[in-house]
């Protein structure tokens, strides 16, 4: 399996440009399922995740041809119902087609996604909502499965916004009878970015961007042609690279309001960020000072930084306490950032992180993308040579992390 090998110490300069989110394009892409004609997608980036969704569709009937960024989907002869185990275990994710094979087909079997390395992450939502929406549910071996001959339009409160869960039930509630009304849904990009294109294709949604979103019933949709926004996530992370090497780097073609949650708290800590159109500046200061986070639902603190503040605040000066309320376990990061050097303390859903001088060099690995990704912030500054092993989750996320580092001046090897 490959491994990512950095040697430590170089600051980064110059620019990187962010790619497509990947977390916008797996609920696009599978919006395709929803129409009978050619969908192209632009910007996708090219992802482990990515190519598992696209199996995936494949498998449901769905024809697919991708060129570099651009993926062309067709989902006319989509024929079956079922998402199989060994589809739906590589990437939660896959739960997405639930509602549009119910939709579109009247009936899904979809296996259960299980737990992974951040937590349980269940999928009551989805399934309460569904039903809901007129579906009737069963869980047999292991599957969930749904059937409706047609979705009416209801009320669904979600206890907890959930991102994934609130895209599944648009992309039912759009072909459903009448209205359906969405309270508590989540407020992430991520679904701005879906309701736009389904409304492109024809629905009729309005609230998205706030917690209340309302979704007229339409008979059919219509093939979309979009380009898929920037990565948050990814420009977050580079963002913390530039403030952790006092690095002095251009994140380009991102959208700053986006991450504005991450750039206070990247001011807090000292870091100079200055913002032009789709360009942040970020220039990292001698000094990082210690602050605390709490990651929360967008417009918050993203849970999905919470492991690269993690790294930069263990070298900062003073205490700093992060508390983690989306995922149960997600300090995973914290062993192996422990390893190399950090004085790192959990108790709970709290971290409590003391800034240490330095970081030193060692073999690490990590069984979650984000966690991943801070290691190898940890292997930039960390001194002598940081090996990060099972890259796989990196490459489920960051579409090819070290020819940008290199780009930026980081001495960081893949080594196959
Ligand atoms: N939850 C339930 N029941 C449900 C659904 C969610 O209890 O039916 C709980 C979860 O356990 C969690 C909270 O609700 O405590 C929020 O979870 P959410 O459903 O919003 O998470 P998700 O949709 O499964 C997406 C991203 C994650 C990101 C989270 C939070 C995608 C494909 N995944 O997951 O991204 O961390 O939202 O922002 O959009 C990543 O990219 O590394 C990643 C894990």
């Amino acid at each position: 399996m490959d491994k990512i090998v950095v040697k430590g110490g170089n600051r980064l300069t110059g620019s990187v440009r962010i790619g497509g989110a990947k977390n916008a394009a797996l609920p696009i892409l599978i919006s395709s399922l929803l129409t009978e004609g050619w969908c192209t997608y632009e910007n996708v980036p090219v992802l482990r995740d990515i190519d598992s969704i696209k199996q995936l569709l494949t498998h449901l009937g769905a024809d697919i041809e991708t060129k570099g960024h651009t993926v062309r989907i067709n989902a006319k002869g989509l024929n079956n119902p079922e998402a199989p185990y060994d589809l739906v275990r590589k990437m939660r994710a896959s739960i997405l087609v639930l509602c549009p094979l119910v939709a579109r087909l009247k009936k899904a079997r979809v296996s259960l996604p299980g737990g992974c390395a951040i937590g349980a992450r269940p999928i009551n939502f989805h399934l309460k909502g569904l039903s809901l929406l007129g579906a009737d549910i069963e869980l047999k071996h292991g599957y969930v499965e749904a059937s409706a001959d047609s979705l009416k339009g209801n009320e669904i409160y979600f206890d907890i916004p959930s991102v994934t869960g609130t895209e599944n039930l648009l992309m039912a509630a759009v072909l459903a009878k009448g209205k359906t009304v969405l309270r508590n849904a989540a407020r992430e990009p991520e679904i701005g970015a879906l309701v736009d294109v389904l409304n492109q294709m024809g629905a009729k949604i309005e609230g998205a961007g706030t917690s209340v979103i309302s979704v007229e019933g339409v008979e059919n949709l219509q093939p979309v042609s979009i380009s898929i926004i920037p990565d948050r996530i990814e420009a977050g992370t580079f963002m913390v690279a530039g403030a952790l090497t006092q690095g002095d780097i251009e994140i380009i073609d991102c959208e700053p309001d986006h991450v504005s949650g991450v750039i206070h708290k990247l001011r807090q800590t000292g870091t100079d960020i200055s913002v032009k159109d789709k360009t942040i500046h970020v220039k990292g200061s001698k000094d990082i000072k210690s602050i605390d986070i709490k990651t929360l639902p967008y417009p918050g603190f993203p849970t999905d930084m919470q492991a690269q503040f993690m790294v930069l605040l263990s070298v900062a000066g003073g205490l700093s306490i992060i508390s983690e309320t989306i995922f149960e376990n997600r300090f995973i990061h914290v062993s192996e950032l422990r390893r190399l050097g950090a004085d790192i303390t959990v108790s709970g859903n709290s971290a409590m992180i003391k800034g240490v001088p330095a970081l030193s060099g060692a073999p690490v690995m990590a069984t979650d993308l984000r966690a991943s990704a801070s290691l190898v912030l940890a292997g930039l500054i960390a001194q002598g040579t940081t090996e990060i092993n099972r890259i796989y989750h990196l490459d489920r996320g960051y579409e090819a992390i070290e020819k940008k580092f290199q780009n930026l001046g980081a001495d960081i090897q893949r080594i196959r």
